[in-house]
């Protein structure tokens, strides 16, 4: 089928909910990806963080035949070989003590959530009273359900669909004061992305995160972390807040995990499982034995390419530092592993440099307006990034004067820049 045709089905068939761009992939190997018409693309972002491995990996392809040819479903009423050995080893890297297995971000999020009310609620009331209320941070993204769409500190995400999830106030991001103010016995817990991902490469500050573990941790509340995005390696340590020395009591994955077959995943204490009991909280499909395969075969390799990430990350990070000096309209470079951002002065300007790289063959993404983001597979090279460097050294040099804002001297007069707290930690 054709572009035009499959575009026009889709127009008359499907929730208007995506702008796509006018490219029909039929295939991909590595880093890269082939369009209907045979043109090749460097994947730069990886299908928002998931193709960690890139595509078409050996291994994952091989697992998916093996399992695909034995046992896809059976539910969760009875065992398969892969659940129990997926948890051992996630729970291995991550410090925590058990795991349950969903479909996808939101998912797990929500899941998240559950386990903080039910935790208080049998755990750690407040007086006569149980906690209820949840702290979580501006500017932050969780998915689209209800209790995501009521944690996620943006209001566009939110506005459409009021009334939502009650209980939840929104904190300043990386704001020791806010935070400090609005924590109260009332609370059953904070919820911080490591990193913010949609909402522009922002790393939780040291400071702030210590203190969010600290309060949480003297009044009996949860520190629940949303790792969907920069977990998993990403950061070049299995997760991101082990950059922080900090022991979270829940945290949530998702898009790596099974390289684009769903499925996420909510880790914890032993004291906070304790607050479930069998038929509070279930899934269909979470955790079938194809994805967990899967899953296992991907954390098998995640370990082994920490180091590259790392080493990539920050040999990627210098180089967008580099462009930063020679580029007025850069307003930051932030990020860490390779989960990286460069800020521009325009959504203008950041729209016509995404638009740019796509003609010529690269796929990045615009997030947050005005935020270049970059999530590419942990097995590119430097040569790949050598590559898209200069191509955006290009296209900013030709889009940036007709969208420029800040000229030469206003560039230093321009907001203050938000440095990574741990670029290449
Ligand atoms: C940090 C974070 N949390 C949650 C989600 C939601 O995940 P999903 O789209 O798999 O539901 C995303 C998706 O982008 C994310 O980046």
């Amino acid at each position: 089928m054709s572009l035009a045709s499959v575009s026009r089905m889709e127009a008359k068939l499907l929730l208007p909910t995506y702008e796509r761009q006018p490219i029909l992939f039929v295939r991909g190997r590595g880093v890269y990806l082939w369009d209907s018409r045979g043109q090749r693309y460097l994947d730069f972002l990886s299908g928002i963080g998931v193709n960690a491995l890139g595509h078409n990996h050996p291994a994952i392809q091989a697992a998916i035949k093996r399992q695909a040819g034995r046992l896809i479903h059976v539910s969760n009423l009875f065992f398969h070989e892969y659940q129990a050995e997926l948890a051992r080893l996630l729970t291995e890297i991550s410090g925590l003590d058990r795991a349950f297995f969903c479909n996808s971000g939101t998912e797990a999020w929500e899941g998240a959530l559950k386990l903080a009310r039910a935790f208080a609620q049998m755990k750690n009331r407040n007086g006569s009273k149980s906690k209820t209320r949840i702290l979580a941070m501006d500017n932050s993204f969780h998915g689209r359900t209800f209790g995501a769409l009521a944690t996620t500190g943006q209001p566009k995400y939110r506005a459409p669909f009021v009334p939502l999830v009650p209980g939840v106030s929104f904190v300043k991001f990386n704001d020791l004061d806010d935070l400090r103010r609005k924590f109260d016995a009332s609370v059953c817990a904070v919820c911080i992305e490591t990193i913010q991902g949609e909402g522009g490469i922002r790393p939780v500050n040291r400071e702030f995160l210590k203190l969010a573990a600290r309060l949480t941790k003297q009044s009996g509340a949860l520190l629940v972390l949303d790792e969907i995005q920069c977990g998993l390696g990403r950061t070049g340590r299995h997760f991101a807040y082990q950059h922080y020395g900090v022991r979270p009591d829940v945290v949530a994955v998702a898009k790596p995990l099974a390289c684009g077959l769903p499925l996420g995943a909510i880790l914890t204490t032993e004291r906070v499982a304790e607050c479930m009991h069998s038929g509070m909280h279930g899934t269909t499909f979470g955790g079938g034995p194809l994805a967990c395969v899967v899953a296992i075969e991907f954390l098998r390799e995640e370990k082994k390419l920490l180091k590259h990430v790392r080493a990539l990350g920050k040999y990627f990070h210098a180089a967008l530092a580099a462009l930063d000096k020679k580029h007025k309209s850069i307003q930051d470079v932030r990020g860490a592993g390779l989960m990286q951002a460069v800020e521009v002065d325009s959504p203008e300007l950041a729209k016509a440099v995404t638009k740019q790289l796509l003609q010529e063959g690269i796929i990045i993404n615009r997030t947050h307006e005005t935020v270049l983001r970059f999530l590419p597979p942990y097995v590119i090279q430097k040569k790949h990034v050598d590559q898209l460097v200069k191509a955006l050294d290009v296209a900013l040099r030709k889009n940036e004067e007709p969208t420029r804002k800040y000229g030469k001297e206003e560039k230093k007069t321009a907001p203050p820049r938000r440095k990574e707290v741990h670029a290449h930690a």
